[in-house]
């Protein structure tokens, strides 16, 4: 049931995108100049939560653009109504909705749809991943240095320690590819499929990583934060490989 209502809600902001893309729409900022939303957002955001609603009116909601909804409910749906907001508003194919559903304080269910390239992830917690219902693994690549990479930039952060543009020179100067497609979500279910090895960035937020989350783990991959600590949607740092790198690439982003 709560599946099915996942698909249908998933395929609601899908069908959005699709009407919207390339179009003319509203776009605004939010924390800094870059960082967008547009009308689709918000109208991906309400058909997706106006289908959950039907089904479950009591249900836990924190969304991107309209925050927490929140009641007594142990479930928790966890939307991205388009993750890849910039890709999306500069016509650039790679965006998606990404749906997350937490029980208990655990992400179980997770659906990441690009209507553009047809693809659509689901995972199940404990039952696997598949794109397209076909069932999906991580890569079986165990060498970091021979790796394809993928990683995100925030919008703003304070110079530092291993701060973005350190990690990425301690990647880069080793000669890895490493690829920033503009959509956390996709970047992860690219990990869980083994399009890449590996994925990380700083600043992501519970609902640009809920879905693509429970997809690297279901597809045998291995998330943690950047000192391989247990991950969690509320905390900023992600580090998401095949599990066979998770070891060398943490060292190498902690400049090791
Ligand atoms: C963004 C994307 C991007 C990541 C940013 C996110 P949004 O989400 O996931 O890849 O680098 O940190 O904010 O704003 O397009 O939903």
């Amino acid at each position: 049931m709560l599946k099915t209502t996942l698909l249908k809600a998933t395929e609601a902001g899908g069908k959005i995108l699709q009407q919207y893309f390339n179009g003319t729409f509203e776009v605004s900022s939010k924390s800094t100049l870059n960082d967008l939303v547009t009308e689709a957002d918000k109208k991906s955001e309400s058909a997706i939560i106006n289908v959950i609603h039907e089904t479950y009116p009591d249900h836990f909601i924190l969304s991107e653009e309209v925050g927490e909804i929140r009641t007594a409910s142990n479930i928790k749906w966890i939307i991205d109504p388009i993750d890849g907001t910039v890709n999306f508003a500069n016509g650039i194919p790679i965006c998606c909705v990404s749906i997350g559903v937490e029980k208990d304080g655990e992400v179980v269910l997770g659906a990441v749809y690009n209507p553009f390239m047809n693809e659509l992830f689901v995972a199940e917690k404990g039952k696997g991943a598949t794109l397209n219902d076909k069932p999906i693994h991580v890569s079986s690549k165990h060498n970091v240095e021979q790796s394809c990479l993928v990683t995100g930039f925030p919008y703003k952060w304070e110079d530092g320690l291993n701060d973005p543009l350190q990690v990425l020179q301690y990647v880069i100067r080793e000669g890895i590819p490493v690829r920033r497609l503009g959509s956390a979500a996709i970047d992860l279910c690219w990990v869980a499929c083994g399009r890449f090895d590996g994925f990380w960035e700083h600043h992501l937020q519970p609902w640009d990583a809920a879905a693509g989350y429970l997809m690297v783990e279901e597809a045998g991959g291995k998330i943690t934060d950047f000192s391989g600590n247990k991950y969690s949607l509320y905390q900023k740092q992600i580090l998401a490989t095949n599990g066979h790198i998770h070891s060398g690439l943490q060292h190498l982003i902690n400049g090791k």
